[in-house]
C-alpha cells in the first residue's frame, strides 16, 4: 500500500461527516428596491383588487465558512492505514499485560510489534512517517489518543471534544475548530474512561456525568450519550504550569498599572473579596493573582472543587471537594469544607468558587475575624454578584429575612472585583467596585475603577481605558491607612483619575 505524503490542497480538513458544509451557491440577487420601483408600472388603485405581490424578500446572508485549524497534518489515507495497522496491533498484543510495563518499555514492545506489521502488510511509508505513526499509536494505546499534542501545548486554554469527529480548542481567547478527530466515539469514550478511572472514577451509561483532573492538574468534564446526543463531550480547562501574575495582566492590558496597585493595595489591606465573572473569564486566574499579596507568616486555607490555585505562600492548607462515589454517598460538599475550615484556624479563606449554600459560611467567615478572604462566583456584574450571594443563602434553606440576608452581605465583602471575557476574546478587569452599606432595602455599590469600551481598532481588538470614577477616600482607606498605605492609595487613585 503507498503511503503519500498529503499535499494541503487535496486533503479535507476534517471528517467527511462533520467537514463543513460545502458554501451553498449564492442565491440570486435580490433586485434593489429603487430599481424594481422604476421597473415595475405602477400599480393602478382599484377598490377590492388583490394587492400587487410583495417584492421578493432579500436573500438570507451567506452562513460563515467555519475556519479550521490544522493540528494534525495528516491525510485521510494516513488514518485508514493506523486504523489497520492498530487493529492487527490489538489482535497480537495483550493489553493487561502492556498495562504492567512502564511506558518506555511498553512503547518499545509497541514499536517492535508495529515495525513488524508495517513490513509484513507492505506499507510503504518513510522513516519519519513511520516515527509519526508510532507516536500515534503509542498515544492511542498508552496515553489519550488524538489529544495528546493539544495536551502537550502550553497556549490553549481549553479543548471541547463534541464527539468524535469535532473539537475545538480556545488559543488567545478564540475559539477555534481543529481537525483533530478520533477513530469514532467508542474510542473517544475509551479515553474518557482512561481519565476518569485515574481518579477512581467512572463514566458509563448509568453514570454519564463525570467530573476528573488529569494528572498535570488540568480540569475535566465528561459527558456521555444518551445526555450528549451527538456522542461523547469532553471539556478540558488546561492546567498552566506558570500561572499568570498581575503583572501579566497589566502587560496584556486586561488592567492598568494604577489599577493593578489598586488592587496590591486591597489585597495588602485585607479586604474581603468577590471576584465575579462569567465562564472563563479570568476569575481563578485574578483570585491567584490577589492571593500573591498575602504575608507569608498567614495561614490560608483554599476550598476548591478542583485544586487549581497555586499559593506561592508556605502555611496553605489547600482541600478539595470530593464527589459522591458509584453508590451515591461519600461526598464532601464546598460547604462542609468552608464549615470544616473555620475549626482550622485559618487567618483567610479562600474559596475557588461559591455555588451555592457555602456563601453563608464564607460570608460568616468573613465577619469574625478573617479578613481578607476571597472568592470567586460567576455573574455579569458586581450587583448581580451580590444578588446571587442573597439568592445562594435563601435557597441554603436559612430563612433568615431578605433584610438580615443584606446586612451580612455588606458587613463581609468590601470589594467586588468584575471580570470579562470580551468579544474580541481578551479578558478586562471591567469593575472594582466597593460595598458601602445599606440604604432601606438596597446595598450601596460605588465603583473605584471602570473599565470604559471606546470601539475597535482595525483588527477587531477592542480599545477602551481603565478609568478611575473620582472617588478620593473609599471606604477601604482606613484599613489601608491602618496597614500604612494610605499614601500609595492616593497616588493610586491619582493617577486612576476619573
Ligand atoms: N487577563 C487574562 N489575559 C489572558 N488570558 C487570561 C487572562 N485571565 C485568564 N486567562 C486565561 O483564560 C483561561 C481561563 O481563565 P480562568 O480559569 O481564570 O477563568 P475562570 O473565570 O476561572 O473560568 P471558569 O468559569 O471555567 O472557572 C486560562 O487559560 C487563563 O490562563
Ligand atoms: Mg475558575
Amino acid at each position: 500500500m503507498a503511503f503519500g505524503k498529503r499535499s494541503p490542497s487535496a486533503t479535507p480538513t476534517a471528517a467527511p461527516a462533520s467537514a463543513p458544509a460545502p458554501k451553498a451557491a449564492p442565491a440570486p440577487a435580490a433586485p434593489r428596491p429603487e430599481a424594481a420601483k422604476a421597473a415595475a408600472p405602477k400599480p393602478v388603485a382599484v377598490k377590492g383588487a388583490p394587492k400587487a405581490p410583495s417584492p421578493p424578500a432579500p436573500a438570507p446572508p451567506e452562513p460563515k465558512q467555519e475556519k479550521v485549524r490544522q493540528v494534525s497534518q495528516q491525510s485521510e489515507q494516513y488514518y485508514a492505514t493506523k486504523t489497520t495497522i492498530f487493529n492487527a496491533l490489538i489482535d497480537t498484543i495483550d493489553l493487561s499485560q502492556l498495562a504492567q510495563l512502564d511506558s518506555e518499555s511498553a512503547r518499545e514492545e509497541i514499536r517492535d510489534i508495529v515495525v513488524e506489521i508495517i513490513s509484513i502488510k507492505n506499507v510503504v511509508m518513510s522513516l519519519s512517517e513511520q516515527e509519526q505513526l508510532l507516536d500515534d499509536i503509542c498515544n492511542d494505546v498508552l496515553g489519550y489518543g488524538p489529544l495528546e499534542p493539544l495536551l502537550a501545548r502550553d497556549d490553549i486554554a481549553d479543548i471541547m471534544v463534541n464527539g468524535a469527529d469535532t473539537t475545538y480548542i480556545e488559543v488567545n481567547g478564540k475559539i477555534e475548530r481543529t481537525n483533530i478527530r478520533f477513530r469514532d466515539n467508542a474510542q473517544l469514550m475509551n479515553i474518557c474512561q482512561r481519565i476518569v478511572s485515574q481518579v477512581g472514577r467512572r463514566v458509563d451509561d448509568s453514570s454519564p456525568i463525570c467530573d476528573a483532573r488529569l494528572l498535570d492538574g488540568s480540569r475535566v468534564n465528561v459527558i456521555a450519550p444518551p445526555l450528549a446526543i451527538d456522542g461523547p463531550t469532553l471539556t478540558i480547562r488546561k492546567f498552566k504550569k506558570d500561572k499568570l501574575r498581575l503583572q501579566d495582566l497589566v502587560n496584556f492590558g486586561s488592567i492598568s498599572e494604577p489599577g493593578a496597585e489598586l488592587l496590591r493595595i486591597i489585597g495588602h489591606s485585607r479586604c474581603n473579596i468577590l471576584i465575579s465573572g462569567g465562564t472563563g473569564s479570568g476569575k481563578t486566574t485574578l483570585l491567584n493573582c490577589l492571593t500573591g499579596f498575602i504575608e507569608p507568616g498567614e495561614r490560608v486555607i483554599t476550598c476548591e472543587d478542583s485544586a487549581e490555585l497555586q499559593l506561592q505562600q508556605p502555611h496553605v492548607v489547600r482541600l478539595e471537594t470530593r464527589p459522591p462515589n458509584i453508590e451515591g454517598s461519600g461526598e464532601i460538599t464546598m460547604r462542609d469544607l468552608v464549615k470544616n475550615c473555620l475549626r482550622m484556624r485559618p487567618e483567610r479563606i479562600i474559596v475557588g468558587e461559591v455555588r451555592g449554600p457555602e456563601a453563608f459560611d464564607l460570608l460568616q467567615a468573613m465577619n469574625t475575624g478573617h479578613d481578607g478572604s476571597m472568592g470567586t462566583l460567576h455573574a455579569n456584574s458586581p450587583r448581580e454578584a451580590l444578588s446571587r450571594v442573597e439568592s445562594m443563602i435563601t435557597m441554603g434553606g436559612f430563612s433568615l429575612p431578605a433584610k438580615t440576608i443584606r446586612e451580612m452581605i455588606v458587613g463581609s465583602i468590601d470589594v467586588v472585583v468584575q471580570a470579562s471575557r470580551l468579544r474580541d476574546g481578551s479578558r478586562r478587569i471591567m469593575n472594582v467596585t466597593e460595598v458601602l452599606g445599606l440604604e432601606g432595602d438596597t446595598i450601596v455599590l460605588q465603583d473605584v475603577l471602570k473599565y470604559e469600551i471606546e470601539g475597535e481598532d482595525e483588527n477587531g481588538r477592542v480599545v477602551g481605558k481603565h478609568r478611575g470614577t473620582g472617588i478620593g477616600r473609599p471606604r477601604f482607606w482606613d484599613r489601608a491607612s491602618y496597614y500604612n498605605l494610605e499614601r500609595e492609595l492616593a497616588a493610586a487613585l491619582d493617577e486612576l483619575g476619573g
